[in-house]
């Protein structure tokens, strides 16, 4: 049987001023597919995301999301496509001196109308859903605790049952434990791998850890420069087939073992 694509990228082309952020990028994403992209600092994996939600329009070419184009969507229809792909920032982006519940809540803003200020402003089936959402990232114990008092790690695990409230098909991450330690790390990655096995979603994932990138996707899109270098299935690569997106345009140099090395260039 024929699966529509999740998302579809059609000879993709974004410039800012004279940078080339994406260079003719076309991936279609099936659903149910984890992808990763790789790449350095400035490569544009984060372009290649916003695109996915109407944060960005393209310069040329298409982008399409569950069947419907982005580049067109206005008004409601980009609100209801932006409903139906959860994101997941870096630095988490929550509401800090709210707690870890009412973070979750504002994932269903987009199912009602106008602000909500409180726990007792949300319905008590959202409120039931938000609580049931903080129970499966394991943070029951911290429902009425300040966002802004939490870990790192709890912090994200907040920012990801705030993605799920909003029932997505999709879920985008940007980078999302590149502000966290080495086990944190792994933690989130494997959590966000089982909440999105368990739902049947598409997830886009950011990283810059070669390593923990082939563990996690089954499916490897490595960017340089805008363009995609690589696009392979994660168990066909190992980690000097990876190291390859990142070697310059006509540097034949081999370049570092992936575990000394942080791709967004600081000191690992
Ligand atoms: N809003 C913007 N204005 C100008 N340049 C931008 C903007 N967003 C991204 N860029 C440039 O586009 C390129 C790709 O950036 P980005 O997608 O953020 O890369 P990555 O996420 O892989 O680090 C970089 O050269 C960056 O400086
Ligand atoms: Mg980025």
């Amino acid at each position: 049987m024929h699966h529509p694509a999740a998302i579809q990228l059609d000879s993709l082309t974004k410039r800012y001023g004279d940078t080339v952020a994406l260079d003719d990028v076309t991936l279609d994403i099936a659903p149910g597919e984890r992808t990763v992209l790789l790449g350095l600092s400035g490569s544009g994996k984060s372009t290649l995301l916003r695109h996915l939600n109407g944060l960005e329009q393209p310069d040329s070419g298409s982008v399409s999301v569950l069947g419907a184009p982005v580049a067109t969507a206005r008004g409601r229809e980009l609100r209801q496509l932006r409903s139906r792909v959860g994101f997941i920032f870096q630095q988490f982006e929550l509401v800090g001196p709210r707690t870890a519940l009412e973070n979750v809540l504002t994932g269903a803003l987009s199912e009602l109308r106008g602000p909500r200020l409180g726990l007792l402003a949300y319905p008590k089936a959202l409120r039931v859903r938000a609580a049931e959402l903080l129970a499966e990232v394991g943070l029951e114990e911290r429902a009425f605790q300040r966002a802004d008092t939490l870990s790192g790690g709890q912090q994200q695990r907040v920012a990801i049952a705030r993605a799920l409230m909003q029932q997505p098909e999709i879920l985008l991450a940007d980078e999302p434990v590149a502000s966290l330690d080495p086990e944190s790390s792994q933690q989130i990655m494997a959590l966000i791998r089982e909440l999105a096995e368990r739902r049947g979603l598409a997830v886009v994932c950011s990283l810059h850890q070669v390593e923990l990138a082939l563990g996690w996707g089954s499916r490897v899109v490595g960017l340089r420069a805008g363009k995609v270098v690589l696009d392979a299935p994660a168990h066909s690569l190992d980690e000097s087939a990876v190291m390859a997106i990142y070697q310059r345009a006509g540097d034949d140099s081999v370049a570092p073992p992936a575990r000394q090395l942080d791709l967004n260039g600081a000191a690992a």
